[in-house]
């Protein structure tokens, strides 16, 4: 079975892919780390995140440490979400997750496209979303959480710039795809919103189906 999870920056779509492999115990991709993980090389390397080429080259992942902290850092997300809007990124890309979806018994996979570019054919896909403010009041807590003096404005302001470019590039913009049920999160807790999911899932592929064992 493989489930896809898109949605905007602190929706907590990462945190319900998650829970849904841990649920159905399947094997769990955040294919934002990967374009994350292309930003670092990026920065480490002084490569030019205005070059679409500069960042093809990044896009070499026997340098990649998927356990880096830094790559969960603002500087990476920043980065990614400007080198995700070059096609070619976006296309050295392509078939690491799209092998990562299709292994045997499946996969769940999160990120901004997975349910309308990389697995179309997904038995079941979530939207998930919440309001700009609630996601920037997450992130902001979370980042307090880590230690990091940041302000819940400049947090808003980094949302909604990211919202923007990831909606607006033209190669596999953020958008729901046709066939996915929306689950906005913004009123639940993390037990409600996966509750919700696997509901979601199960409304798709019927009840038990996709469980291992
Ligand atoms: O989910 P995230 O914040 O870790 O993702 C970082 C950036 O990577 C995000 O701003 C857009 C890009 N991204 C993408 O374009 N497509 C994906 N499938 C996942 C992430």
């Amino acid at each position: 079975m493989i489930v896809a999870v898109d949605g905007p920056a602190a929706s907590g779509k990462g945190t319900i892919a998650k829970a849904l492999a841990r649920h159905y115990s399947l094997p769990h991709m955040d294919t934002g780390l990967l374009y994350r993980a292309v930003a670092l090389n990026l920065l480490r390397r002084d490569g030019d995140p205005e070059s679409e080429f500069s960042a093809l080259r990044a896009c070499d992942f026997s340098q990649i440490d998927f356990a880096d902290p830094e790559l969960k850092s603002e500087a990476a997300g920043g980065i990614a979400s400007r080198i995700s809007a070059y096609p070619m990124v976006r296309q050295a890309l392509v078939e690491r997750q799209r092998a990562f979806a299709h292994q045997a018994g499946g996969a769940v996979l999160d990120g901004r496209d997975i349910g309308s570019v990389i697995a179309p054919e997904a038995d079941a896909k979530l939207f998930v979303t919440a309001r700009p403010e609630i996601r920037a009041r997450r992130r902001y807590e979370e980042l307090n959480g880590m230690g990091l003096a940041v302000h819940y404005e400049d947090v808003l302001a980094d949302i909604q710039a990211r919202d923007d470019r990831d909606s607006s590039r033209a190669t596999a913009p953020l958008a729901m795809a046709e066939d996915a049920v929306l689950l906005d999160t913004s009123d639940m807790d993390v037990a409600q919103a996966v509750a919700q999911a696997i509901a979601a899932v199960e409304r798709r592929v019927g009840p038990g189906v996709g469980k291992a064992g």
